[in-house]
């Protein structure tokens, strides 16, 4: 090419900007790559020497009444904030005597308590008690406080979709009038109408959400051990199942897939990657994710991200469980969800 053109076109391109307008051939290739690129990186958070003692500083410097919510959000070093692109994951710390003020908003949340006893958290008004591997929902747009009557601290892990909610302009929030929504239905009724493998009489019309607001560890790990007698792990995930909602089977909130899975000791699994941006974090024992090209040693409640369409091998060293949680509810939706296990087409093409 000439000089003389070459001019020409830089020429063309600055007018161009001026008016808003972008040659398509200038920027092809980043803007339609041929296989999605990672959109944060792989990281890592130790519980015990990092996230725990942070957030009992915080006890003592920060009242709850203070701060809202104390609250510690775990940020990927690539993103201005948000632990992925779509989802954040933080741990919060609730004292006793304390209430977190109800309020509501359009972000979908999920609760996985870490460690600590008889706190609460109302839903629209009906109370769920928290104890230590729990999974407790507060859909969108739901009325929710915690509050916590017994001695000691409660720590629990906060997964919401508020980078997603925010990049498609749809978030609202609202506080309400007083600390706490009215008690409005009795303790644990949604478990006791929908999530016990019993179903109302009536017919049910079914929700983007699950209707159930806890799913117990016990029944959890249960499940867990009883099926590891079938011995059929999967080479990549060993044994991972989805919280789901029992109307429908379809993920547990619109937009968040959440998961458990069992890895047995010595596991040694396969690469697999997907388009999900997943947040893990350990429940029980210690193994090693190796996460693109960072190794990542975990033990009981560290939190690991695994950013999307980036290959992924998991081993424990002792049985290990961990929960997860993911966009994977959002993608399929929309029929973005690819996956690929190493040495395997992509699947969902
Ligand atoms: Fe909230």
């Amino acid at each position: 090419m000439s000089d003389n053109l070459q001019r020409m076109r830089d020429a063309y391109y600055g007018r161009m900007a001026q008016r808003g307008l972008t040659p398509l051939w200038t920027v092809m290739t980043e803007a339609v790559p041929s296989e999605p690129v990672a959109n944060c990186e792989p990281v890592f958070w130790d519980f015990a020497a990092d996230i725990r003692p942070a957030l009992f500083e915080a006890g003592e410097l920060i009242s709850a009444e203070e701060a809202q919510r104390r609250v510690l959000m775990l940020n990927n070093p690539a993103l201005q904030r948000g632990t992925t692109k779509t989802l954040l994951c933080a741990i919060q710390m609730i004292k006793e005597g304390e209430i977190a003020p109800a309020h509501r908003h359009t972000q979908s949340a999920l609760r996985f308590v870490i460690e600590g006893g008889g706190a609460y958290t109302a839903i629209n008004g009906e109370k769920t008690s928290m104890n230590p591997g729990d999974l407790i929902l507060t859909p969108a747009w739901f009325w929710h406080d915690h509050g916590k009557d017994s001695k000691g601290p409660m720590i629990w892990l906060d997964g919401l979709d508020i980078p997603l909610v925010n990049h498609l302009g749809a978030t609202f929030s609202e506080e309400f009038d007083e600390r706490r929504y009215p008690e409005a239905r009795p303790a644990e009724d949604s478990r006791a109408r929908y999530g016990s493998g019993l179903l109302p009489l009536e017919p049910v019309v079914s929700t983007s959400h699950s209707p159930v607001f806890r799913y117990p560890y016990d029944t959890t790990r249960q499940a867990l051990e009883a099926l590891r007698r079938t011995n059929e792990w999967d080479p990549c995930h060993g044994l991972k199942l989805r919280y789901s909602n029992p109307l429908s089977g379809e993920f547990v909130l619109p937009t968040i897939a959440a998961f458990i899975q069992l890895l047995p000791r010595g596991f040694s699994g396969a690469p697999y990657r997907s388009t999900e941006s997943t947040i893990v974090m350990a429940v029980e024992g210690r193994g090693r994710a190796h996460v693109g090209n960072r190794t990542f040693s975990f033990g009981p409640h560290d939190i690991f991200v695994i950013p999307n369409w980036t290959w992924t091998t998991l081993e424990a060293d002792v049985d290990a469980v961990l929960f997860s949680y993911s966009d994977r509810a959002a993608l399929e939706k929309l029929a973005l969800l690819r996956q690929q296990r190493s040495n395997e087409a992509r699947s969902g093409m």
